[in-house]
């Protein structure tokens, strides 16, 4: 899959993070729990490095509970930054973060000073969500269309903390392939741009290999099959989605078992592990270096003609 879009709002977005980054104590990166790899954008992880981070896993509740603690683990421990654990079943989590933020601050702040927290995620990753527990009304909007309609917000945390609220952004390009399916997958990328059954069937692919429990008790089946084109049959007859001969519709039957997958009701299933992730990206960087030398020796003769 490759996603060449890249919405005119999310490039403004990006660049009015950047330019309020110098008067920032602190980052929080908000992560979808199910993919903390590719939830992570990489142009904001790079920036203003020595700042303090904490990274929030939003939607801990749809992520397998194992992979939870070994995310939690590669990250406190390899990178040593802090994370924090929040879902919208255990609303008190979401109230650990303000504590945490004066923790790391504790140095800087002393008495009474004052501190800017920026927050910022991918589109639909749960952000206001969070915003709107903490402060305990709706300051800021859910659901997709903030991230076109609004800028950046201050909203007062406390007398010393300010939180700057940022639009939901993706970045332009997507060098791993298996970051932009996961994205799609969890609906970060907008259903309208992405093709269903390709992502569908990728979705199959990784959950027969990964979580064949999960589906086999959601479909009520015996046993799994091997394919997902397989899968798609037995559970698209199940379902009755069908086309008028009576053969299965894999448009209608992808678009339900992604619905499936979003809602939770395949159970807990986190798409990506810290060792996916180092192999993925030992084979971006393979990746990049031989586009690299491809446009080195055109480029030579191009020259020569
Ligand atoms: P955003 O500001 O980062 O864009 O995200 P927002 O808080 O609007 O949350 C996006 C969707 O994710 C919302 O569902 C919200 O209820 C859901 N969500 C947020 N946090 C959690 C969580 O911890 N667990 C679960 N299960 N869901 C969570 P929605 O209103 O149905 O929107 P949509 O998914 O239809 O876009």
């Amino acid at each position: 899959m490759s996603l060449q879009w890249y919405p005119g709002h999310m490039a403004k977005a990006i660049r009015e993070i950047k330019e309020s980054l110098p008067k920032v104590d602190l980052i929080i990166e908000m992560l979808d729990a199910r993919m903390p790899f590719s939830s992570e954008n990489p142009i904001l992880a790079g920036l203003k490095k020595g700042t303090p981070r904490i990274k929030v896993f939003s939607k801990s509740d749809l992520a397998d509970p194992e992979l939870n603690e070994r995310w939690k683990n590669y990250f406190e421990q390899e990178q040593n930054i802090k994370v924090l654990m929040v879902s919208t079943k255990h609303p008190e989590k979401y109230r650990q973060l303000i504590p945490l933020i004066k923790k790391i601050l504790a140095p800087k702040m002393g008495g009474a000073q004052n501190a800017t927290v920026l927050i910022c995620g991918i589109p639909n990753v749960g952000k206001s969500t969070l915003i709107n527990t903490l402060v305990d009304r709706a300051v800021a909007k859910t659901g997709n269309e903030a991230a076109i309609t609004k800028g950046q917000q201050r909203i007062k945390l406390d007398e010393q903390l300010m939180l700057l609220d940022t639009p939901g952004v993706l970045w332009p390009k997507v060098n791993n392939v298996h970051s932009a399916y996961r994205q799609a997958i969890t609906g970060a990328i907008k259903e309208a741009i992405t093709d269903n059954p390709d992502i569908a069937f990728y979705l199959a692919e990784y959950l027969l290999v990964n979580y064949p429990e999960n589906l086999l008790k959601k479909y009520h089946l015996e046993t799994c099959p091997e394919m997902p084109l397989e899968f798609f049959q037995i559970i698209g007859k199940q379902k009755g989605a069908l086309r008028k001969g009576g053969e299965v519709d894999l448009d209608k039957i992808s678009t339900s078992f992604l619905t499936d997958f979003r809602n939770g009701s395949l159970g807990e299933i986190t798409l990506e592990t810290p060792e996916m992730m180092q192999q993925e990206l030992i084979e971006v960087e393979k990746m990049l270096v031989e586009k690299a030398e491809k446009k080195a020796l055109n480029e030579a003769k191009k020259k020569k003609r």
